[in-house]
């Protein structure tokens, strides 16, 4: 989705809008713009087509007086990729930059044409700089005039906006799209994810649903949008303990490959705090919480992978468990068990569907959980209780580390759950899989890809399949490797095969075989017998199995140590990214920024 920020404060706000929209660049790249009052005072709209190194360009030689400044970094939903269409978008004095949807956008369109006003871009957003004008128009008081427009506005908006006759002034509002304001010495951001400012501060206000706030450098004043101005107050503000570091690619090509490789660490991170003699959730603890009838995980892409695992670890610990796609969980008959929790798993704390599904939860009664990576994130606030996951800022759009963290987080979920009947095998190997997949990840030279890399970049097809645990790992290798190479991929329950998925199998096809899940390998093998006997390739990762001959059940094979699967899952995922990551690269393709995604989607 977009990212929107806002400055205000007593530094040239321009050098710091642009590095900021370039760390929000993950959110939206299609084109991207600025607005700032010049050196004469007057406000001035800069933007840009492209990624946002066309608009550093276009500002490089422009000064800005140290003040109120806006910026956005947008990700087409109404309207094409035209400058029109980019943002700031400006009505007067009022411009304005905003994250969202306004859906009543085309009965706006049509008062605005009744007081003759015609809208110049296609987008929604433009509205809303028209309305808080015709607003602003009746008494001249700005944060009024932006309360008074909104209460027109049906959708979703996160907003930075300024005013040619308040220079100081910088107004933000949301409700629905995250946006956080970030406290500095004498200077305040807002920006829709911590990243955009966290190398200036890291004391932050997560702004709640709902509310709108007034920036000057030196005081911040916030209030719920039914409030008038004269009610609101200074809003309180926490530490995030995220080092700036883990938001700079460092030596790494792009973000994703460092990610991958920062997974270990994520991992320990999160369990670190957690890992005592005993499998304990302190966060369970202090509730102290009975054990749910029923587990209901709801998730979308990556993160509902994490939950397929979650299922498979809280079923091992006697406990009855779903994973459910948020987008559909949402407009259900919720019909679980009463006393159900439904937990929500979202890496930036913010997918619109999952909060969805969680909001609904809860209208129904049922206990909310969230596991989220982001502190401060919506779904962190909206559920009962938040497990964070503490793999830092993840930027790459391919999620990676926070994956791995999601996925060591359930196993400790499910030894909490599972204390009547202690698993101290699992507690050991989820105290060592940080440690281990430490060490695979570095054992694996680059070099020992090239040639697979290249087997899959040359098939006509790839496909993904596995059993048990194999199971969501195939689904997740699938998702990686199409969502970074434009390919067409899937995972399958290597048991479907026969049932259609195996009519695809031909000279040329690649399957790519996780083989982590010791209960289920036998079967797996004569899925991959099935597979070769038809001509397919088979690409088996996993460790070395009895004595039997490469040429019996598959092609090549990237070694794993032979570790107990919770620690193999780590693995086996390490090398599905790389190996999505490495086509994608050899392909120049833009793993960080992937056409079409966005990291964060914030609308339904
Ligand atoms: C994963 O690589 C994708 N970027 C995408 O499927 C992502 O997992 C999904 O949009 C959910 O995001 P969330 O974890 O932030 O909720």
């Amino acid at each position: 989705m977009c990212g929107i920020m806002g400055y205000s404060g007593l530094r040239p706000p321009l050098p710091l809008l642009v590095s900021g929209l370039e760390r929000l660049e993950y959110r939206g790249y299609d084109s991207s713009g600025v607005a700032f009052f010049d050196d004469f005072g007057a406000l001035s709209v800069v933007r840009a087509v492209g990624k946002v190194g066309m608009l550093k360009d276009l500002v490089s030689d422009r000064v800005a007086q140290p003040g109120a400044a806006i910026g956005h970094i947008r990700w087409a939903t109404h309207g094409g990729v035209t400058l029109e269409n980019a943002h700031p978008h400006q009505s007067g004095p009022i411009v304005l930059v905003h994250n969202g949807i306004v859906e009543n956008d085309q009965a706006l369109r049509i008062h605005l044409r009744s007081c003759g006003i015609e809208c110049l871009s296609e987008t929604d957003s433009e509205v809303l700089s028209h309305l808080i004008r015709l607003e602003y128009e009746k008494d001249g008081v700005f944060p009024e005039a932006v309360r008074r427009a909104l209460g027109h506005v049906e959708g979703s908006y996160a907003l930075a906006i300024l005013c040619q006759n308040d220079p100081a002034d910088l107004v933000v509002v949301r409700n629905g799209p995250p946006l956080i304001l970030g406290l500095g010495a004498g200077e305040t951001f807002a920006a829709s994810d911590i990243p955009a400012f966290l190398h200036f501060t890291r004391q932050v206000h997560p702004m709640d649903n709902g509310t709108i706030a007034l920036i000057r450098h030196d005081e911040v004043r916030a209030g719920r949008l039914e409030q008038s101005l004269q009610d609101w107050t200074p809003p309180p503000s926490m530490t995030i303990s995220w080092d700036p570091v883990f938001a700079e690619k460092g030596t790494y090509r792009h973000f994703m490959e460092k990610e991958i490789f920062e997974a270990p660490r994520a991992m320990m991170d999160t369990l670190s705090d957690r890992l005592s003699v005993s499998p304990v959730l302190p966060e369970l603890d202090r509730l102290a919480l009975g054990i749910p009838p029923v587990v209901a995980f709801v998730a979308c892409g990556t993160s509902w992978h994490a939950g397929l695992f979650g299922r498979a670890f809280l079923e091992q610990a006697g406990i009855p468990a779903f994973v459910e796609i948020a987008s559909e969980f949402r407009y259900r008959k919720l019909l679980l068990p009463k006393g159900s929790w439904v937990i929500g798993i979202s890496q930036s704390g913010e997918t619109a569907d999952t909060i969805g599904a969680i909001e609904a939860s809860r209208r129904a009664g049922f206990f909310t959980v969230g596991i989220a990576n982001v502190p401060g994130s919506t779904l962190e606030r909206e559920c009962d209780l938040c497990l964070l996951t503490h793999a830092g800022p993840e930027i790459g759009v391919a999620s990676t580390k926070a994956f791995q963290a999601q996925v060591s987080l359930l196993m400790m979920l499910s030894l909490a759950l599972g204390e009547a009947s202690p698993r101290p095998d699992l507690l050991d190997a989820l105290l060592r899989a940080p440690h281990r997949l430490e060490l695979f990840l570095e054992s694996l030279s680059a070099e020992s890809l090239d040639a697979r890399v290249e087997r899959l970049r040359q098939s006509r097809l790839v496909m993904f399949a596995g059993r048990g645990l194999d199971y969501p790992l195939a689904l997740e290798g699938a998702l990686k490797f199409k969502e970074i190479t434009y390919r067409p991929a899937d995972g399958y329950p290597g048991g479907e095969l026969k049932h259609g998925p195996i009519a695809l199998i031909e000279p040329g096809v690649t399957v790519v075989a996780p083989l982590v899940d010791r209960s289920l390998r036998a079967k797996e093998i004569s899925n991959l017998r099935e597979i070769r006997a038809r001509g397919g390739y088979v690409l088996a990762i996993g460790p070395a199995i009895g004595k039997e001959g490469h040429e019996i059940w598959y092609d090549d094979r990237i070694g794993l140590p032979d570790d107990p699967p919770w620690s193999g899952v780590f693995q086996a995922a390490g090398v599905l990214q790389l190996l999505a990551y490495r086509v994608a690269s050899a392909l120049g393709n833009d793993v960080d920024q992937p056409r079409n995604l966005a990291k964060s989607v914030t609308v339904e």
